[in-house]
């Protein structure tokens, strides 16, 4: 049997019905694009990524480990830290040194490192190394202004030799496949992300995250669309017009990492899931919590898990002031308690 073709039955009187035919079509269509697959297995050097693969965004404050696992949960194929100063990592900076701690269940991992000094860099990529992730991401796209005023992320986007020459020495130092996250340029008018990726793929990275769209046939290395896929039909969009290998979604996980199941389920079966229920999301909130305090403990790991519930029970009517309950508290069972009163109150409704 190849891919399922034998469960094709025709209709009872032997003739091909019009549904029997959209149904051997469909499944012609899936059949070449499995094929199709195979032979173009999407990689990262050597890591083998599944079809269509969805990747969660390196987010500063978002993508901590306990973040990570929930996404992975939920169907996230690939996982980055959130990003880490290589001048903190060389200084031997405690707090950087934290987020190099991967873990086997989230691999592929990527570890994300940003600066401005080649020698910084490529000395932070060789102790990320060490760390052991899959992949080793260089920042070039983050617009912060303390950054950019530095010259790091999307500040190398104004010197593009100089981005180059750092990518050049971090593959050099290290046995990782190193992938680049950037932009399609500094600004409107220059907009050179065509011929950036084309050096950036020569001196050797195995990927590229592009925030915003752009086709180059000569980039041979798998390209990552992302920015504003924020549900189902966007992220095929995405696959299907801008022909981008695979997705990555930022913002629209926050709070609602039940996303990644959303765009899988409707990848594989062009069909939408229910929207999560009130009581799901309290229940994820609740998982994330317990993660959050046994990892940072109760007052930080509380904190931590606002910008999560902030963005969480949008749209529920009457709900101003658990919000505001909710996002007060630094009191483990006093927030538990208000997310079961959440569930309680909003019994049935389904979140949009
Ligand atoms: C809170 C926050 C923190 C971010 N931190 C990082 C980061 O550490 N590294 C990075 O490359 N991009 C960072 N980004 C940018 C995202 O990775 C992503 O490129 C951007 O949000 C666009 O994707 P989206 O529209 O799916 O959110 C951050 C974005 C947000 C919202």
């Amino acid at each position: 049997m190849i891919f399922g073709i034998s469960n094709y039955q025709p209709s009872k009187s032997g003739h091909p019905t019009a549904d029997d035919r959209q149904l051997l079509a469909d499944k012609i269509v899936n059949i070449k694009s499995k094929l199709i697959n195979l032979i173009f297995l999407v990689k990262i050097g050597n890591i083998e990524l599944p079809d269509l693969p969805l990747f969660l965004a390196p987010m500063e404050d978002v993508s901590d480990e306990v973040f990570r696992y929930v996404c992975k949960n939920y169907g996230s194929d690939v996982v980055y830290t959130e990003f880490v100063s290589s001048e903190a990592l060389i200084r031997k900076v405690k707090k950087s040194e934290k987020k190099l701690i991967v873990h086997d269940y989230e691999r592929p991992i990527g570890i994300q490192i940003y600066g401005n000094r080649t020698e910084a860099m490529a000395e932070a990529a060789k102790l990320v190394n060490e760390a052991n992730p899959d992949f080793i991401d260089l920042n070039f796209g983050c617009p912060v202004r303390k950054i950019v005023m530095k010259g790091s992320g999307a500040g190398l986007l104004k010197d593009i030799p100089k981005m180059v020459e750092i990518t050049r020495n971090v593959v050099k130092a290290v046995n990782l496949p190193v992938t680049v996250k950037t932009r399609l340029g500094w600004d409107e008018n220059h907009k050179n992300i065509v011929e950036t990726a084309e050096k950036l793929q020569d001196v050797g990275i195995k990927a590229i995250t592009i925030h915003g769209r752009k086709h180059n046939p000569k980039i041979c290395i798998p390209v990552i669309g992302n920015g504003d896929i924020d549900n189902p039909v966007k992220a095929r969009q995405a696959f299907e017009f801008y022909k981008v290998d695979g997705i990555m979604i930022g913002r629209a996980s926050i709070g609602n990492p039940f996303i990644f199941r959303e765009i899988r389920h409707y990848l594989d079966t062009g069909k939408l899931l229910p929207p999560p229920s009130v009581q799901q999301q309290a229940e994820d909130l609740k998982e994330l919590l317990i993660k959050s305090i046994k990892n940072k403990g109760e007052r930080i790991g509380i904190l931590c898990m606002r910008r999560h519930m902030a963005h969480s029970f949008k749209g529920l009517p009457d709900f101003r002031e658990l919000r505001i309950c909710m996002l007060r508290t630094e009191n483990f069972i006093e927030l538990t308690d208000i997310l079961n009163r959440i569930s309680y109150k909003y019994l049935g409704y389904t979140m949009n």
